[in-house]
């Protein structure tokens, strides 16, 4: 049977992608983020997954307002970087998992979640930066991800938007349609976005370390309250763009002390301001 051992959670901003691409990553602005994710990198290599079921969103990149679906399973055999106005990453296509992603689409929906399947669709920085932060550089030419990886979109973007609970209930599911694949497969899943950002407005630049770290700390210890905090608390406390949290839910309602295991190991813990816009948060939990 395939297992879920860990939860990653991590920001996506693009401008860290672009750092990495532009080999800024050793500037003074720069050299604090990535240093969060060094002991990161080397967990991937120690905790190798054979999947990665990556909970992100889509910056109107493969959606748009002609189209919006609230949950999103990629069952393709392939996801190309997008073009978001600069050309693609140059990073690896994106190997997808048809087979398990098309099992978590029948297992889920009969669990009475409404997904949207997606057969074609080129993933955005939401996707992209996550992986690149966890798995260091990698050549378009000659590099790899290190795995398979199930692209999961959810509309964080346009209202309305999921509500933190739902995410929380939909990561149960998710945990036992991994569980119910009859082949051996360690599975990862990362919860993506945030923390704490606005990208627009009057209160443009908002940053609120206090909620975020208290927010962490409840995602950590107390997920099913984390999981009642309504959106309209993400948008005042932590900013428009802050609801990209709710994604985190998803990651963390699949962990095994939700269906009455024990409580995960936090593996490791990090926060830093500024990177662009946004509050840089992290984390890994280990089943
Ligand atoms: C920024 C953050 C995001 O999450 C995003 O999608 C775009 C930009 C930023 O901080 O610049
Ligand atoms: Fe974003």
């Amino acid at each position: 049977m395939a297992r879920i051992t860990a939860s990653v959670y991590t920001s996506h901003v693009p401008a860290i992608g672009a750092a990495l691409d532009l080999g800024k990553t050793q500037e003074d602005y720069w050299k604090p983020v990535f240093a969060g994710y060094d002991f990161s990198k080397q967990w991937m290599k120690d905790n190798k997954p054979d999947v990665i079921f990556l909970v992100y969103n889509d910056h109107a990149t493969a959606f748009s307002l002609d189209l919006i679906p609230t949950f999103a399973i990629g069952t393709a055999a392939q996801f190309q970087p997008a073009d978001e106005g600069w050309g693609p990453r140059p990073v690896p296509v994106v190997q997808g998992h048809p087979a398990l992603a098309s099992h978590i689409a029948q297992s889920v929906i009969q669990q009475d979640f409404d997904l949207t399947i997606v057969n074609k669709m080129d993933v955005d920085h939401g996707l992209t930066v996550p992986l690149s932060l966890m798995c260091g550089e990698q050549s378009p030419q000659t590099g790899n991800w290190p795995c398979p990886v199930i692209p999961f979109a959810v509309n964080v973007v346009q209202y309305p938007v999921p509500s933190g609970r739902r995410c929380f209930q939909l990561g149960q599911a998710i945990r036992r349609a991994v569980e119910s694949f009859d082949e051996d497969l360690n599975v990862h899943i990362w919860g993506t976005g945030g923390m704490s950002h606005q990208l627009q407005g009057a209160r443009a630049g908002l940053i609120n370390r206090e909620w975020d770290n208290a927010w962490l700390d409840q995602l950590i210890h107390d997920p099913a309250a984390c999981a009642a905090v309504p959106h309209i608390d993400y948008v005042r406390e932590a900013g428009s763009e802050g609801i990209e949290l709710v994604m985190w839910l998803i990651a963390r309602g699949a962990m095994a002390d939700v269906a009455g295991g024990p409580a995960p190991k936090v593996a490791h813990r990090f926060y830093h301001v500024p990177a662009s816009n946004t509050a840089v948060g992290h984390l890994i939990l280990e089943n």
